[in-house]
């Protein structure tokens, strides 16, 4: 029985970090299946060599022949580029990733502390602004560039589902709905009211009695996200919201570089750091690969190997708390793989 895990490192930092979340799973050991890594490409840099971004056969080999996976970052152009289209996007489609769930965390001064930060931002993956229909037209206001922002019952019911399942999950069993239904009452009024109706569902039979519900219009939320963080613990939101709000909560823990992620449907699991392919560090070796192997911990604890994930989670703790060995995002003068080491000496 062997764990398989797709790699897709993608572009920039990507190429840097992936390597180090590889080397932390090796490293767990026999707390997992012995893993069996498949190289897979995707990305922009893929694209301007082959004029695709993401190849069917990197599709068919994730659905057909991996466990799981963990992806890099790619490096979108801000521009239109003809017949390029972000394959993180269209891979979350492709394999029904509907749900990214994005811990943020800070580390206390000592262990057994409490954080003063510990939520985790749970965001709609499929659809919101990033269904990505837009055109532009030209009529008497000059250019006029439309785009459709798509909500359903459907993807709300089950980003909710998730939501609660992992509110349900946590010691403060809190959920915050994040929307902004004063203004958008017909889209984000119906994600607010089907993610609210999940605990009347049938067949939930009280399941989540004990789960307390809030919401919170998106833009307040960011400004009580600075204030008084320790208010949140399970925040669901619709995509864009979602992608801005987990961004905005990293800011509070010193660094992207530290935020992991991980896609998931009912089926698949695919680990990724929050941060983007970083084209200003890009090459230097100093990208931070804390993100990546917490990723790495996040994807191996959806999987249920909480003891390879605990270990890989409290080894990064204790390099973050002893300083040691830190990259320049936390003021630290380590490179990548100094990191890497360290995670590995405490695993
Ligand atoms: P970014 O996340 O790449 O970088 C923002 C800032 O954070 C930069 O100063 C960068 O140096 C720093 N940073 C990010 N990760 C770091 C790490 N691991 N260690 C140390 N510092 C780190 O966001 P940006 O600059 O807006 O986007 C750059 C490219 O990445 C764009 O092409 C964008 O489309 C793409 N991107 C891709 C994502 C993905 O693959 N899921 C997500 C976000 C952006
Ligand atoms: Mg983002």
């Amino acid at each position: 029985q062997s764990l398989k895990i797709g790699l897709i490192p993608a572009d920039g930092i990507g190429k840097e970090v992936i390597p180090a979340a590889k080397a932390a799973i090796i490293a767990v050991g026999s707390d997992i299946p012995k893993p069996e890594f498949i190289d897979l490409v995707a990305g922009w840099e893929c694209f301007t060599r082959t004029g695709v971004a993401l190849p069917e056969e990197t599709v068919e080999i994730l659905k057909n022949e991996c466990d799981c996976a963990l992806f890099g970052s790619v490096s979108s152009p801000s521009r239109k580029v003809v017949g390029y289209s972000s394959p993180i996007v269209a891979l979350r489609k492709k394999l029904d990733l509907y749900a990214n769930i994005r811990p943020v965390t800070s580390v206390a001064a000592q262990s057994g502390q409490k954080p003063a930060v510990d939520l985790v931002v749970v965001r709609e993956n499929t659809e919101c602004l990033y269904v990505k229909e837009e055109t532009l037209t030209v009529g008497e206001n000059g250019k006029e560039a439309r785009a459709t922002r798509l909500i359903t019952e459907r993807a709300s019911r089950r980003i909710g589902q998730m939501a609660f399942e992992l509110a349900k999950s946590r010691p403060r069993k809190h959920l915050t709905i994040i929307h902004k239904s004063n203004v958008l009452s017909v889209t984000d009024g119906l994600f607010r009211e089907t993610v609210r109706a999940v605990p009347s569902l049938p067949g939930v039979d009280g399941k989540y009695s004990d789960v307390t519900i809030a919401e919170q219009l998106v833009d307040s939320a960011v400004y009580r996200l600075f204030r008084e963080p320790e208010i949140f613990d399970v925040m669901v939101a619709p995509n864009l919201y979602g992608d801005i709000i987990s961004d905005a909560a990293a800011a509070l823990v010193g660094s992207l570089g530290l935020i992991p992620s991980v896609n998931a449907g009912d089926n698949f699991v695919m680990g990724e750091p929050v941060h983007g392919s970083a084209p200003d560090i890009e090459g230097k070796g100093i990208a931070n690969p804390l993100a990546s192997i917490r990723s790495a911990a996040l994807m191996l604890r959806r999987l249920d190997y909480t003891k390879a994930a605990d270990r890989i989670d409290n080894a990064v703790d204790q390099v973050i708390r002893e300083g040691r060995y830190l990259t320049p995002d936390l003021k630290g003068k380590s490179t990548t793989s100094e990191v890497l080491e360290a995670v590995l000496s405490k695993i």
